[in-house]
Order: structure tokens, then sequence, then C-alpha cells
């Protein structure tokens, strides 16, 4: 691999492009993979993960947002399993191919010179490398700053092209957008540095966006995820946001004002801009929801909960932002009174570091009573070492660690083929070993994570550590 890849041009080691992060440059297919184990027959379906994947050398100094999207994937079929690898072909992609190189600069950088990156003309390059959604045949490759959805063959991997709903897609469309299988509507939001801040849509079963208003906000926001509920979608106003002094000048610096309460706006489905309530809270950043549902007059919903975003400390711009991008959260539950108007908050488990949240996804805006998170280990960089199952009902916590030098994904509920309780089903994930540079896929039974991997698919290469995961059904393939 060459050098230029490992360095970027600050000439320091950068940790998110070596090693278990080092990005991989060919597209494969792989069938026929050594199993340890059996892989469930009734495991049908394929696991696709994001992630990023810088693919020319790097341009100023690297951020682990930065690199270009590329998914990974298994599909799992009557006991069989292949894995595939493709970029996402974004407009940006393309772009460079053209150029033979890098066109733009990453977040740590002064973007100011770079193309413009998404609708808003945000002049950071839209990767499309954070998560992935289904929807209506197709899934959907999305960005954390907000830019254009790419549509991607569920099996192929094939770039389909930046989905516009039908043309009728306005602005940009943020990471987590949250689909209600029951009633096929997709709910998201735009955001960005310049008013309007904030912009809640509603894409219905046709597959058209037939909701979209302005939120008022006092500023530029951050936000990166959002809940829906039977009635409700909650979005949220943090005190984590650009410096505004700062953004007046051209540059992105991040600040965390705890004089500032964390705000939640709570909007009917179908809202106004002027029906939104907003819920005030203790300060504190929140990269994802676990879930959200109504509980009587109140909204319950459950989150990983970052309380120190902003870590103090100064030392060299690679320490600031290996520190700044450091998950640190905790499974917390708040509780929105429509009534009262009141708020009521508290840990679900105060020890525990653990991010990446997953449910079955059919129950999204439902009660659900497990959770599947990732543990996060305590290093310099984001690493998983482990996934944790919490139990709402009974408390009860399993886990299962992935063992020294081993890292997992994110690792969504995999329904079992005619699957009749909450967690009659298994976790998906890749694990990466850091000492030997290879990969597998581990399959574990979602009811019993101490029994350790049913099956695990040993994988032809090393899957470089990436973002947010999603399981497509067989029956949603169809
Ligand atoms: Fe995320």
């Amino acid at each position: 691999m060459a050098a230029a890849t490992v360095l970027d041009e600050s000439g320091e080691p950068n940790p998110y492009l070596l090693g278990v992060y080092a990005p991989v440059h060919e597209e494969i297919t792989a069938g026929d993979l050594t199993v340890i184990g059996e892989i469930p027959r009734d495991l049908n379906g394929v696991y696709l993960r994001n992630g990023p994947n810088a693919r020319h050398p790097v341009r100023g100094r690297y951020h682990w947002f930065d690199g270009d999207g590329m998914v990974h994937a298994m599909h799992f079929e009557n006991g069989t399993a292949r894995y595939r690898n493709r970029y996402v072909r974004t407009r940006a992609f393309d772009a460079e191919s053209a150029a033979g190189r890098a066109l733009w600069t990453g977040v740590m950088e002064n973007p100011k010179g770079n193309p413009a990156g998404n609708t808003r003309g945000i002049p950071l390059k839209d990767s499309a490398n954070t998560d992935l959604i289904f929807h209506r045949g197709r899934v959907l490759a999305t960005w954390y700053l907000c830019g254009s959805p790419y549509a991607l063959d569920p099996l192929s991997l094939e770039t389909l092209g930046a989905e516009t709903f039908l043309d009728t897609l306005t602005g940009d469309f943020m990471a987590h957008p949250k689909i209600d299988e029951r009633t096929g509507e997709l709910f998201w939001f735009d955001y960005g540095p310049r008013p309007p801040y904030l912009r809640y849509g509603v894409v219905g079963a046709g597959g058209t966006v037939e909701h979209l208003v302005e939120i008022d906000l006092p500023g530029a926001r951050l936000p990166h995820d959002m809940a829906i509920t039977e009635n409700h979608a909650v979005l949220m106003d943090l005190p984590l946001f650009q410096d505004p002094e700062a953004l007046r000048h051209g540059r992105y610096k991040l600040t965390f004002d705890r004089g500032l309460p964390s705000r939640f706006g709570v909007i009917p489905r179908r809202g106004a801009a002027g029906d939104v309530r907003w819920f005030e809270a203790k300060p504190c950043y929140i990269y994802h929801v676990v879930n959200a549902w109504e509980s009587g007059d109140e909204i319950v919903m459950d989150v990983c909960r970052v309380s120190r975003p902003a870590p103090s400390g100064s030392g060299s711009p690679l320490s600031r932002m290996l520190s700044y991008l450091k998950l640190d959260a905790r499974m917390y539950r708040y509780r929105f009174d429509l009534r009262t108007g009141r708020t009521s908050e508290g840990f679900v488990d105060e020890e525990q570091n653990t991010e990446f949240p997953s449910i079955d996804a059919r129950r999204t805006g439902q009660a659900t009573r497990y959770a599947y998170n990732v543990t996060v280990k305590k290093a310099d960089t984001n690493l998983f070492d482990g996934l944790v199952r919490y139990d709402n009902v009974t408390g009860e916590r399993q886990h299962h660690r992935f063992g020294e030098h081993r890292y997992g994904s994110e690792a969504p509920f995999a329904p079992r083929d005619g699957a009749t309780g909450e967690d009659d089903g298994y976790l998906v994930t890749f694990v990466t070993d850091e000492r030997e540079g290879t990969s597998e896929v581990q399959i574990l039974s979602a009811a019993d994570l101490t029994a350790g991997p049913l099956a695990r698919v040993l994988l032809p290469r090393r899957v470089p550590l990436g973002f947010h995961a999603t399981w497509v059904r067989a029956d949603q393939l169809r």
C-alpha cells in the first residue's frame, strides 16, 4: 500500500489511516467462505455496513469522518454466505476519479477553496459514508453533514444514483432517517450552518416528499439523529454547535455551551412548524437514539448520551481531533410529559460506555424491550470491544466480548424467518483482528449473547472499522 494512504499531509502518523482503520482498495466478491460453526438456515437477508475508506492520498490532515463511503456486505441464504464490498459512487467520487486525486480537504482543514459538497454549498465532500437505510427496495447511503442519499442495490451494491424521491427532494438529507415499516413512511431532517437551520420532512409510502417544514432554531446546530413515535417525531437542539464567530470567518470550530439546556422538539408526524413543543433537559450531546415510543401522556426516548462532548485540554490538532471524536456515551432515558410539558431524565446504565445501538427495526417508534449496543473500549481511538444486550423489563444485561485485539461493528438485529418474539433472531457483526489483520463475520443469538457466536464466517480480506450498519430481510429483497 502506498505510504500516502497511511500518512496525511501533517506528516504525523494518523491512527485512523493505520491498522484496523487502514483503507482497503480492491472491490471484491467472495463466496465459498470458511465457516466455523453453522450459519443458521433461517437467517436470510443481507448485512450491510458503511464506513470511511480514503481512496486518494489525503489532502491536509485526515479526520475519520472524511473517508470515501465504502459498503461491506454479507448476503446470507439458506446457510450460505457471500461477501462483497463496493465504494458508493457519489458525484464527488466521480469528480475525483476524473481528476485522479482528492479534490476536497477534510473537516480538520479550512475548507475554503474546496468544491461545494451539498445543496447548501458546504465545501466538504459528500461521501455518503455514514449510514445505510433500506427504503422501497433500495439501500440509501447517507452522510452525517447532510448530503444526497445515494441509492444502492442491496445485493450487487451497485450505486443507482442520488435518490431524489421522484424529483420531490429539495435540499439535503441527514444520516439517520427513521422508517415506520407499518406505514411505509420515512422521516428525516436537513440542517446547515445558515437559515433555515433545520427542516423536517416525511416521505410517504408512495415514495415522494409529502411534508416539509422549517423548524425555528436560535442558531446553527449539529443534530445527528432523531426519533419517531406512533404519532410524533422528536428533533433536537443541543448546546454543541459551530462557534458563530468562527463561522462568520468561514472557519468551523465546535463549542459546547454548558449554560444552555438541551431542547427536544416534539412535533406531530405531519405537524406544522408552530406545532413543535420544546422540552428542556440538562446540557449534553447525543449522537444516537435507541428508540422512542408513547406511553400514556408521555413520550419515552432512550438514547446514548454524551455528558461531556467537549473535552478540556489542548495539544496538537491531531490530539484535539482524537479527543473530540472519542465516543463516551451512556444509555439514558428521557420522558417528555405531553400533558404537563415536563421532562424527566436519568441513566439506564451509568457505568458502561456503549454506542451504535440497534433494535428490532420493525418496532421503530413502538415500545421495545431490548437494545443491542456496542461497548466502547478505553483507548485513544474508537474501538468496539464487545456487544451488550439491555433488557428494559428485567434490567438484565448480557455481554459478548470479541476478545483481545478484536473489534466489531454496529450489530443490527436480524429476525429469524418466521420470528415470533422481539428477540427471536440474530445479531450480525464484522469482527477485525488487529494483530492478524484479518476479519470475520460473527452471528450471535439475540436471545443469548453469552453463548458466543453460532457461526464465524472467515473473510478473505480485512474489513476496516467503520460506521453504521443495517439488516435487510430476505422478504424485503423480493
Ligand atoms: Fe451516527
